[in-house]
């Protein structure tokens, strides 16, 4: 007979622990839930319309709603005890007071994008709140400025800004779906950054609410905690509620390309010598790289796609002659070039086809449903040597990275005029241009997952010799959490949080940590990359 192995008992021990587990925190969201009744006052909805436990059938389809990372959306993913969706501000400021009191966690959630899950997912008893149903614009052109609310994704503030008028825009992300609330919170940046700067550069008031549940405006929270909300990252300081905008000026033609070049026709040349033009460009232009690998014209052959993708603020003539002068190995034609209004343009950039309608702005779902993916980024501030770039192309040959894509953002322009410490956002003069690595995959399962992240960390380790050093920074809204985090359960030193906070904002982290010190000493407000007072 074979004796009983210790691993038969690990199920059973298992259930145990997870059945007291969930009695505890089932009390303990009862009492959660009596105390948002007591708390939310009587405003305009009841509360009880806007409170989802695992009991009501909606649950599921409320929290997976707005999961942009499926790899967090998975049966062993945390889930929350309970998903608030406010129509009301007062149903946040009692959310958070009872969170408090019954000693949960709360994650807010805007537009769901965090690349690591961060706004719903928690290692310990956590509430979603989720501004969802936070969305509203208004746009007022006389002044040039827009309120808009947390909730709202960046479709729909491009869309009511152009239905107010097409010489407005503003200067933020390329995705649609994207939230505001972590976007404006964690930088933003989009087609316009060249010429304006990042979404964070044009925010002139905000109104959230403290660890304290109180309703502040800039006037009312200062200028410390009101810089340290446009670029320190969401969720360290409190619930953003909704944002003043300042718009931008847009011509009522701007003209685009896409100029898509292999390894056959020159590319490793093209994004060497593109390295020397891109930030130093007008400033009305920007030209931006995505590239991936693709198969040749030569039969079972692989090659690399390299895609030149360009907004320009103005005509198509100016912008040939701009071209032959700045960048004429490109071999720009007219024929590659479209002239359009910035509105379609946002389109464009999206990926739509053209002539679709301006209301798929408006959709909160995706135009590709989203895959597992995993995101990283750097900074380059010497140009890499072709010898640089031949290895990046070995890489993208390997298996894992069949859905693998390197975009490069250039930077200067405005972005070289904003000085390091004018927001929490530090990356600024000196950097040629930013990298996003991201890999995507189809397949489930921790196996496929394991080795896709693998691919995308061994990349990043050969790229050390090529991008910013000491510290290698890196942008908050593409949030790894392999740069360094806090504990699981979301405290830290001030030493453990320098590692990843240092790369994310330089010097501006000593600052951060010092508001977060002056507004939430307990630090209640806190997750695995959020900024620690130093108390803790
Ligand atoms: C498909 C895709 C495309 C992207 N494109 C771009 C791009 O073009 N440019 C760019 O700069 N970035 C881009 N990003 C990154 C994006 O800016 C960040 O993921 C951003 O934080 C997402 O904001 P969100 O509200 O959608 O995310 P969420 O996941 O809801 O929030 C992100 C973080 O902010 C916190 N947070 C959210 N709302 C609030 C609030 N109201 N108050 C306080 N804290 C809050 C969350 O708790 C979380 O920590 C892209 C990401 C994806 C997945
Ligand atoms: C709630 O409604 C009652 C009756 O309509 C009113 O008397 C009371 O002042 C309201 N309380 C709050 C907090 O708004
Ligand atoms: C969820 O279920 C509770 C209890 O049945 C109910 O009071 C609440 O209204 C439900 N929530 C929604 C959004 O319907
Ligand atoms: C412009 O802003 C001023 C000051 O905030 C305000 O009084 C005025 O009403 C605004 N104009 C419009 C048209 O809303
Ligand atoms: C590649 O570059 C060389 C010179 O650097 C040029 O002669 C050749 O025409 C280019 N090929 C293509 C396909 O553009
Ligand atoms: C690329 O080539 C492989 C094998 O030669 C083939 O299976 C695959 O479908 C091709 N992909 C595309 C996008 O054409
Ligand atoms: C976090 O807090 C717990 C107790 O609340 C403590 O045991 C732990 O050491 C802390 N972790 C860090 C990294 O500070």
């Amino acid at each position: 007979m074979k004796p009983v192995s210790s691993s038969m008992l690990i199920p059973f021990v298992i259930t145990l622990l997870f059945s007291f587990l969930w009695a505890t925190s089932a009390h303990t969201h009862e009492d959660f839930l009596q105390c948002l009744t007591l708390h939310a006052g009587n405003s305009t909805s009841s509360i009880s319309q806007v409170i989802y436990t695992p009991a009501n059938s909606s649950y599921s389809s409320v929290l997976e709603f707005s999961i942009q990372n499926p790899r967090f959306s998975t049966p062993t993913t945390p889930k929350p005890l309970v998903i608030v969706t406010p129509s009301h501000i007062s149903q946040i400021q009692a959310a958070i007071k009872c969170s408090q009191k019954h000693d949960m966690q709360i994650r807010v959630r805007s537009g769901g994008h965090d690349s690591e899950g961060l706004s719903y997912v928690s290692y310990v008893p956590f509430v979603i709140i989720d501004l969802i149903n936070l969305h509203s614009i208004n746009v007022d052109v006389e002044n040039g400025t827009a309120w808009v609310e947390a909730g709202a994704i960046l479709g729909e503030v491009y869309y009511k800004i152009a239905e107010k008028s097409r010489n407005f825009g503003f200067p933020a992300g390329v995705c649609p779906t994207v939230g505001v609330g972590g976007h404006f919170s964690g930088g933003g940046y989009g087609t316009l950054l060249r010429k304006y700067g990042i979404a964070a550069d044009n925010i002139v008031d905000a109104q959230m609410i403290d660890v304290k549940g109180r309703i502040l405006d800039r006037e009312s929270m200062g200028e410390d905690l009101f810089w340290a909300i446009r670029g320190g990252g969401g969720a360290s300081f409190g619930v953003i509620v909704a944002w003043k905008i300042k718009l931008v000026h847009v011509p009522s033609t701007v003209t685009v390309f896409t100029v898509n070049r292999n390894l056959e026709q020159n590319a490793t040349k093209l994004v060497h010598r593109w390295q020397y033009v891109a930030d130093k460009l007008d400033e009305d232009l920007i030209i931006l790289i995505s590239l991936r690998a693709a198969n040749s014209s030569q039969e079972g052959r692989r090659t690399i796609q390299v895609s030149f993708n360009s907004l320009y603020l103005g005509g198509i003539d100016n912008l040939l002659s701009l071209m032959q002068e700045s960048f004429p190995e490109l071999g720009l034609v007219r024929e590659d070039c479209s002239e359009m209004s910035w509105i379609e343009s946002t389109l464009y950039f999206a990926g739509f086809p053209s002539g679709e309608s301006l209301d798929v702005l408006l959709s909160r779902t995706p135009r590709i449903r989203p895959n597992f993916f995993k995101a990283k980024s750097d900074y380059v501030m010497k140009p890499i040597p072709e010898v640089g770039l031949e290895g990046i192309w070995e890489r993208f040959y390997q298996k894992e990275a069949k859905e693998a894509i390197l975009a490069l953002i250039p930077y200067g322009g405005r972005m070289s005029e904003i000085s390091e410490s004018a927001i929490p956002f530090p990356h600024r003069v000196g950097n040629i241009y930013k990298i996003l690595y991201l890999v995507n995959w189809e397949e489930e399962g921790i196996v496929e997952s394991k080795r896709h992240i693998s691919w995308i960390r061994r990349f990043y380790s050969y790229m050390v010799a090529y991008v910013s050093k000491s510290p290698r920074a890196a942008y908050v809204n593409y949030r790894d959490l392999d740069i360094g985090t806090n504990s699981k359960k979301g405290n830290t030193s001030y030493k453990r949080a320098s590692t990843w906070g240092t790369k994310y904002f330089k010097s501006n982290f000593n600052r951060l940590v010092h508001v977060k010190t002056m507004v939430d000493p307990t630090n209640f407000f806190k997750n695995e990359q959020s900024i620690p007072p130093l108390s803790s």
